[in-house]
């Protein structure tokens, strides 16, 4: 087997086939990092990962963030481990579809994830894409006069904030991220840590600019998501069963698509803590401001 890397025609992303991520050598592990700084998004076809095997994938990119207590693998899926589906008005249900919205995972707790491994297990008859958006390429297609209004701007990160904004109260405690600390405050302009690009780091759990009014802010913000989240800069893979897909979520931001939740969905995820010298947001003052 020697390992493909194939570019999507969008600015990020990449088919990675020739490959068994369940026995990787150094060498082979050290071309997939590279794939992964490039092109920040790699898709690998048919893996049929084992809940370990995706657990050991994701340890190669860093410390793992534990998103259940003692859990380094969960469900993201629409069906209870009864069988049942779940009903529009339950949490979960309204946490999946918070997550059909842009954003970057993690960046709501005071350590940002680096990355995300996601794997499918049992996909709808149509819909439940996941959808990528390059930040890097974003940022580069502002034109100057936003790059320099945005320069030295920061925003908090909430879950209670993007919940909400979709007619979900986010109950303390009550999932990951509805948490009692201070929201993170973090710079719209990220450098990225390996490859020095700059990128925006922005999405739905951003809000409250430091120096704005809320309207101005949420404007300006959406104004952003909205321009950056377009042709060529996003692509869409519809999953199959085996599919494992690992994304660099420091400069790139996703979104889940629809689909009839009647039928069921069923993901797993593992999710990659930050380096702390570089995703530790900054100690947030909103209190004393
Ligand atoms: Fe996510």
């Amino acid at each position: 087997m020697s390992l493909t890397v194939t570019p999507t025609e969008a600015t990020l992303g990449a088919i990675v086939t020739g490959v068994n991520l369940a026995n990787l050598d150094n060498a082979t592990w050290a071309n997939i990092e590279r794939a992964f700084h490039v092109h920040a998004v790699l898709i690998f076809p048919g893996q049929y990962l084992s809940e370990a095997a995706q657990i050991g994938f994701g340890g190669r990119f860093g410390a793992i963030e534990h998103l259940a207590a003692d859990r380094e693998i969960v469900p993201i899926s629409n069906q209870h481990a009864d069988g049942t589906l779940l009903k529009d008005n339950e949490p979960g249900m309204q946490l999946m579809r918070g997550n059909e919205g842009w954003h970057t995972d993690s960046s709501y707790m005071p350590l940002a994830a680096k990355a995300s491994v996601l794997s499918a297990h049992v996909v709808p008859s149509a819909g439940g894409q996941t959808e990528w958006a390059d930040m890097r390429a974003a940022y580069d297609a502002l034109d100057e006069v936003t790059k320099a209004r945005i320069a030295t701007l920061s925003a908090y990160h909430s879950l209670y904030y993007s919940q909400g904004r979709i007619g979900h109260k986010g109950v303390v405690g009550s999932s990951y991220g509805f948490h009692t600390g201070e929201p993170p405050l973090r710079p719209l302009v990220k450098v990225h840590p390996e490859t020095g690009r700059k990128s925006l780091f922005i999405g739905r759990h951003a809000y409250g600019i430091l120096g704005l009014e809320p309207e101005e802010s949420e404007k300006l913000l959406d104004g952003l998501v909205t321009f950056a989240c377009q042709a060529p800069r996003t692509y869409s893979h519809a999953w199959q069963p085996g599919d494992v897909v690992v994304w660099d979520n420091r400069c790139v931001l996703h979104r889940a698509r629809p689909f009839d939740y009647r039928e069921a969905r069923v993901m797993k995820h593992t999710r990659v803590a930050g380096d702390p010298a570089s995703e530790l947001a900054a100690h947030s003052d909103r209190i004393a401001s």
